[in-house]
C-alpha cells in the first residue's frame, strides 16, 4: 500500500502540491487530472523522489519513503518505476539494450560497465518487449522508432525493472490517437496482468474514466476529487479544467475502440 500524508511541494511561496493525503491499494489504476500546472508531475515525482517534499510523508508498505536516502532510494526508484512523456529512452542504442537499462540496478557496478548483461536478464528484457508486440525490433536503433514504439520500449523498460508500482507522467501526451490507445493499452495489461500499481498523470478526462479504477483530481495542488469516475460530476470536472461542462464532460460517452494488444481483458476490466 502507497500513504500519502500532507505531501507538499513548494517552490518559493508557491504550492505546487498543497497537502495531498490518498493511499492506494495494491493493484489499482489511478488516473491523477487536472489542467496544467495544477501539481501532477510534481506529485509523482515526489512519490519518486525527483522531487523533494517541502512537508509531509509518503510510505510504501509501511517504509517511509521520504527518508530514504543513498542505496535504499535508488532501490526505492527502481520499485516505483516512472515513465515519461518524452519516452527517455537512449536514441543511438538497441531497443534490447535499451530495455535491460531497466536491470541497472541490480547489476553490480562492473557489469554494467562492461555492458555484460547476465542472460538472465536478456531473456527478461526480450519476453517484456514480446509483451508489447515489440520483439521484432529489439535490434533496431531505439531512435528509428515511432512515437508509440518508443514509449512500448520505455513500459517494457520500466516491466524489467519488476516495480512495485508504475508512475506514468503523461505517457500518451505526444501520441496520436492510435497510438495513445495503444500505450493505454499496455499500461493496463502491466496493471492487470502483472498486478503491477498504476499511478498515471493524464490531462484527457476521456482517458481517464475509461482506463482508471479510480481518478484523483487536482486543482491549484489540491486534491478536490478523490473517487470513482463514474462519482465525477459536471461540477467537479468544470472545477477540475475550468470549462465549460459541456467541453469537459461532451466526449465522455463517445464509443470506445476496441484494444487490439488485449482482447481477452478488454476496456471492460479497467471501466
Ligand atoms: N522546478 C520547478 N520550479 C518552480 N516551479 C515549478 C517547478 N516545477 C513545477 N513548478 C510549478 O508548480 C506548479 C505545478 O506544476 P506541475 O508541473 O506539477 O503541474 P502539472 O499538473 O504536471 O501540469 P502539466 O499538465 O502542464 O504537466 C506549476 O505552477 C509549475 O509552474
Ligand atoms: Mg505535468
Amino acid at each position: 500500500m502507497l500513504v500519502v500524508e500532507g505531501l507538499t511541494c513548494c517552490f518559493g511561496s508557491k504550492a505546487a502540491v498543497d497537502d495531498a493525503s490518498f493511499a492506494v491499494k495494491p493493484g489499482s489504476f489511478v488516473g491523477v487530472i487536472g489542467r496544467s500546472g495544477a501539481g501532477k508531475s510534481t506529485l509523482l515525482r515526489m512519490i519518486n523522489r525527483l522531487a523533494e517534499p517541502t512537508a509531509g510523508r509518503i510510505m510504501f508498505e509501511g517504509q517511509d519513503v521520504t527518508a530514504l536516502r543513498g542505496r535504499e532510494l535508488r532501490q526505492w526508484r527502481a520499485r516505483s518505476a516512472m515513465i515519461f512523456q518524452q519516452f527517455n529512452l537512449v536514441g543511438r542504442l538497441d531497443v534490447l539494450t535499451n530495455v535491460l537499462m531497466g536491470r541497472l540496478a541490480e547489476m553490480p557496478p562492473w557489469r554494467s560497465l562492461v555492458q555484460a548483461w547476465p542472460e538472465r536478464d536478456r531473456a527478461l528484457a526480450m519476453s517484456a518487449l514480446e509483451q508489447f508486440d515489440m520483439g521484432g525490433v529489439a535490434a533496431q536503433r531505439a531512435d528509428s522508432l515511432s512515437g508509440g514504439q518508443q514509449q512500448r520500449v520505455a513500459i517494457a523498460r520500466a516491466l524489467v525493472q519488476e516495480p512495485d508500482i508504475i508512475l506514468a507522467d503523461e505517457p500518451i501526451a505526444s501520441l496520436d490517437p492510435r497510438n495513445t490507445r495503444i500505450v493505454m493499452d499496455a499500461l493496463l495489461r502491466i496493471n492487470k496482468h502483472f498486478g503491477i500499481t498504476v499511478l498515471c498523470n493524464l490531462h484527457s478526462l476521456d482517458l481517464a474514466r475509461s482506463y482508471c479504477d479510480r481518478l484523483i483530481g487536482m486543482s491549484n495542488g489540491r486534491i478536490v476529487f478523490d473517487g470513482a469516475p463514474a462519482a465525477l460530476t459536471e461540477s467537479i470536472a468544470r472545477e477540475l479544467y475550468d470549462l465549460e461542462a459541456n467541453e469537459v464532460m461532451g466526449a465522455a460517452s463517445a464509443p470506445q475502440p476496441a484494444g487490439p494488444m488485449l482482447p481477452a481483458l478488454g476496456r471492460a476490466a479497467a471501466a
